[in-house]
C-alpha cells in the first residue's frame, strides 16, 4: 500500500515485542505506525500495562481500518482512553483527542470562522480556523473522541461518511474539499454500547443512531484482572506492602461488582458510584502518603472515593472495605 509519502504524517512499521514489551513476540511481528513524532503524539507512561487482545484489535484496526471506525466500550476508569493513547504514543501517531459533551456538535469539530488577532494589540481579522476532525483528516492523524454516547446521535450521523473513508466538504470555507489522508483513523469512546443507558448509572448517555454504529467494528474494556492490576499497582505504589495491595484489590473488585450488578448479593446495581483503577491507584497512593494518620485506609478512602459517594453508597463501600481488611481499617488499638 503505498502511503503518500509526500503528506504530513509517514507510515513506519514497529516490531510489537519492542515497542510494547512482549517478549515473546518475535520481532518480524509489526505493526503500523508513523515516521516521526511530529504533531500533537500522546505522552506515554512507562508503567502502562497493555492487554494483548485490545492491543491486537486495536493494531489491526489502526493496520486496516477498512471502512469502519474503532467503537470502545467499558465501565469508567477501565482504561479505554488511555488504551488508545498509550497505544499511538508507541506508534508515534499524532492524536486529536476530543471529550465530548452534550452540547457537542459535528460543526465544532469541522472547524469555524473566528475572529482571530495575529499579534497582541493587533485588529481581529475573521478566519476560518479548522476543527480537530479537518486536521485530523489531513494530516493523518487519529482523532479520538471519548465518551461519544453523551452526543446527539443526530450530530453523530456527520460521521457516517467521513468514517466509511469519503472526503469531508466544508460548506462554510467556500465548499473546502478535505480527503482522507490514509493514516487517518476515528475511534470512539464511551460507557455505553450505544443502546442508551440500561443501568441508570450514566447520567447524560444517549441511544446512538444504528447507521452510526454500524458503521464501527466495537471492542469491551473490562477492569483489569486482580493479577495486572497488582502488577501495575507495585509499579505505581512500590512502598504498598504486597499483602495490603492484594487486599485493596479485592475491596476495588467487589465494589466493582456491586456496581455492575454482578454481585450476587441480591444488592445489585445499588452503588452509583464505583473503583476505577484511577481510583484504586488514588486510594493506595494516598494511604501510604497518610501512614502516619490513625486510620490511613480509612481517611484516604474518603478523600479517592466515599466523600463524593451519597450516604448509603459510602456506608455499604465501608461495609465491603471493613469486611475484607478488617483491623487494618479500623485498628483496635487507637
Ligand atoms: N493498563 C493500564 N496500565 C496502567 N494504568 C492504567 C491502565 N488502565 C487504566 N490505567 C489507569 O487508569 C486511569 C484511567 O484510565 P482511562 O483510560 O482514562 O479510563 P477510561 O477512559 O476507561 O475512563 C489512567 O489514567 C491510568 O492511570
Ligand atoms: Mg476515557
Amino acid at each position: 500500500m503505498d502511503l503518500a509519502s509526500n503528506l504530513t504524517t509517514r507510515a513506519k512499521q514497529y516490531s510489537i515485542g519492542q515497542v510494547f514489551g512482549f517478549t515473546d513476540v518475535p520481532d518480524s511481528i509489526t505493526a503500523l505506525g508513523c515516521d516521526s513524532n511530529d504533531g500533537p503524539v500522546p505522552e506515554k507512561s512507562n508503567t502502562y500495562g497493555f492487554r494483548r487482545e485490545f492491543l491486537r484489535e486495536l493494531l489491526e484496526f489502526l493496520r486496516e481500518p477498512s471502512g469502519d471506525g474503532f467503537y470502545v466500550v467499558g465501565p469508567t476508569g477501565s482504561g479505554k482512553s488511555s488504551g488508545v493513547t498509550e497505544t499511538l504514543a508507541r506508534l508515534n501517531w499524532p492524536c486529536q483527542e476530543v471529550t465530548a459533551h452534550g452540547r457537542l456538535e459535528f460543526d465544532d469539530l469541522v472547524g469555524q470562522f473566528k475572529l482571530v488577532s495575529v499579534a497582541p494589540g493587533e485588529p481581529p481579522v475573521m478566519q476560518f480556523v479548522y476543527g480537530v476532525l479537518a486536521n485530523a483528516m489531513k494530516h493523518g492523524h487519529v482523532l479520538l473522541i471519548n465518551e461519544v454516547d453523551y452526543v446527539d446521535p443526530a450530530e453523530n450521523g456527520g460521521f457516517n461518511d467521513i468514517i466509511e473513508g469519503k472526503s469531508l466538504t466544508i460548506t462554510a470555507n467556500g465548499g473546502e474539499i478535505i480527503r482522507p489522508h490514509p493514516m487517518f483513523r476515528i475511534i470512539f469512546t464511551a460507557n455505553s454500547n450505544g443502546c442508551g443507558d440500561t443501568t441508570g448509572l450514566h447520567r447524560g448517555v444517549l441511544a446512538q443512531n444504528i447507521a452510526f454504529l454500524d458503521r464501527c467494528r466495537m471492542t469491551h474494556v473490562a477492569y483489569m484482572d486482580a493479577q495486572e492490576e497488582d502488577k501495575l499497582l507495585a509499579s505505581k505504589v512500590p512502598n504498598m506492602p504486597q499483602k495490603l495491595r492484594v487486599k485493596l484489590i479485592e475491596v476495588a473488585n467487589a465494589i466493582r461488582k456491586q456496581f455492575l450488578g454482578e454481585s450476587g448479593t441480591g444488592e445489585d446495581g445499588k452503588l452509583a458510584v464505583t473503583m476505577s483503577t484511577r481510583t484504586l491507584f488514588r486510594w493506595a497512593k494516598l494511604a501510604m502518603d497518610f501512614r502516619q494518620h490513625p486510620t490511613p485506609l480509612k481517611y484516604s478512602m474518603e478523600m479517592s472515593l466515599t466523600l463524593r459517594a451519597d450516604v448509603s453508597d459510602a456506608l455499604a463501600i465501608e461495609k465491603i472495605a471493613s469486611g475484607i481488611l478488617g483491623e487494618q481499617w479500623n485498628p483496635t488499638n487507637t
